[in-house]
């Protein structure tokens, strides 16, 4: 390799790795994508008129071509995409790079049948790609509301499992007995296309993001075997570091919700007895409150815990509730926000949101932290939440999310929570807090309740 270009692959491998360290924090996560893009723009001009290849100069256009294109097209998608389907961006995107990784282990196996070693190679990408292109369309189609149902086969569990055999042993036959067969090569890659249908059709309910980091970090995993087999070593750095920042993303996760690996990925979760549950079947008492009850309450608080969810994100209410919180901090009330690591629909959406309208990082509490402070709090005030402040996920053992932790607000003294209707989280379970004699419902849309209370504290 020219040394210019090793020089290039260098410098774009460090950026990769502190563009990484930048996107651990929202404040400076904006400059860590800009950094990691820069080094990965850099990588492909390297490669493209440095590398020791020939093409061309219709393959350079079609490759030129193809990168504005698709350029354009994904630069559109981001600006236009709302935070709240980002999930869904990123499933289909992990599923772009495995379906890569699978094209390029198929176009690569005529040219290298024979040769064992790269055989191996070229059928992992072909397996871990065809797995990542399949399940991830699955995710996208589930959090897109195009496919709702958690589809369950009879004994899927043993199916899914046997199947993902079959695909190991089927490659590592064809290598040791050096097969080279366009209808092997062909059955590879649709069964693991199958696979991936099967391992992620069944999963649901508040587990999707664990699913969707390990099928990102498939894709990384993809990339680098498409890395080994090209010899690229940027392409292999590349992958090997989105797998193992899915992985580790993977793991962060399934803590959060306190479910085993093993569980994802040898055995379908995230559904229970109680799953598919619309509204609510509690027999309790609901008591109702109002923008100015709420208001007076706040007032009189000496602490108040703000405590945002997925309705926050909707209702686009992130800017009047950092007015809200100015306002009581200026009377005097000691307040904070208690941020769930799965609150809202991706990692750090939380953070993100109320990043947006300028809230200090510093008054964002993360689960462990906030939780002891629950029992001295005067008032929390959960707006657009309901999965996270769920206690069945500690008292009910047949709910979907019973292992999860939560956050725990019912030891505060009041809590007030804003939501338009009785209707479910993403989980789909009742919430037994609404019920709780300490909890007043607030019922209306989060933007419109929040800029009702602001006004009535205006005039305390
Ligand atoms: P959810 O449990 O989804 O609850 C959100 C609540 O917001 C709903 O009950 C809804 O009730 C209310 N809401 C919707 N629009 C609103 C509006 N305009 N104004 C006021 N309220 C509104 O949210 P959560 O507590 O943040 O929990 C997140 C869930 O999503 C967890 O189960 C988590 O596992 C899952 N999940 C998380 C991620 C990541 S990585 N964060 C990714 C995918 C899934 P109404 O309809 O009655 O208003």
């Amino acid at each position: 390799m020219n040394i210019t270009l090793s020089i290039i692959y260098l410098v774009a491998t460090v950026t990769f790795v502190f563009g990484l360290k930048l996107l651990g924090h929202p404040e400076t996560a904006k400059k860590g994508n800009i950094t990691s893009a820069f080094g990965m723009g850099l990588a492909i001009i390297g490669t493209l008129f440095l590398g020791e290849h020939t093409a061309s100069p219709l393959v350079y256009g079609l490759i030129i071509g193809a990168l504005v294109v698709g350029g354009i097209i994904g630069g559109v998608i981001a600006v236009k995409v709302q935070m709240t389907k980002m999930p869904e961006l990123v499933s289909l995107f992990n599923g772009f790079g495995g379906g890569s990784a699978a094209i390029i282990g198929l176009l690569e196996y005529q040219g290298n049948a024979g040769n064992m070693s790269q055989m191996a190679t070229i059928l992992s990408a072909i397996a871990v790609g065809g797995i990542t292109l399949s399940g991830s369309s699955v995710a996208w189609a589930k959090l897109s509301g195009k496919l709702r149902k958690n589809i369950r086969l009879p004994k899927y569990n043993f199916i899914n499992n046997i199947f993902f055999l079959a695909i190991v042993i089927a490659i590592g036959f064809m290598v040791a007995n050096n097969i080279v067969s366009p209808i092997w090569l062909w059955g590879i890659f649709v069964a693991s296309l199958v696979y991936g249908v099967l391992f992620v059709i069944p999963i649901g309910g508040a587990d999707m993001p664990v699913v969707i980091s390990l099928l990102n970090s498939f894709s990384g995993i993809g990339a680098a075997i498409a890395g080994v087999l090209y010899g690229n070593m940027i392409m292999l750095v590349g992958g090997i570091l989105v797998g193992a920042a899915g992985i580790i993303l993977t793991f962060v996760m399934c803590n959060a919700m306190n479910r085993p690996l093993s569980n994802v990925i040898f055995g379908a979760f995230g559904t229970g007895a109680d799953a598919e549950l619309g509204g609510s079947k509690h027999q309790g008492t609901l008591k109702k409150t109002s923008p100015s009850d709420t208001a007076v309450l706040m007032n009189y608080a000496d602490s108040v815990v703000i405590v945002p969810g997925y309705g926050l994100a909707v209702s686009q209410a992130q800017h009047v509730i950092h007015e809200l919180e100015e306002l009581l901090t200026e009377k005097g009330v000691d307040v904070s926000y208690a941020i769930h690591p799965v609150a809202g629909r991706m990692p750090g959406h939380m953070n993100v949101l109320l990043a947006e309208s300028n809230v200090a990082y510093d008054k964002l509490i993360e689960m462990d932290d906030i939780n002891p402070k629950f029992a001295n709090t005067d008032v929390v005030l959960v707006v657009g939440a309901n999965d996270v402040v769920n206690p069945a996920a500690k008292t009910s053992p047949g709910s979907p999310i019973y292992g999860m932790p939560i956050l725990e607000v019912e030891n505060a003294k009041t809590i007030i929570v804003n939501k338009r209707s009785m209707n479910a989280g993403y989980a789909g379970i009742e919430n037994e807090l609404f019920f709780n004699s300490k909890t007043s419902m607030l019922f209306g849309d989060a933007k419109k309740m929040l800029t009702e209370l602001v006004s009535e504290l205006k005039n305390m």
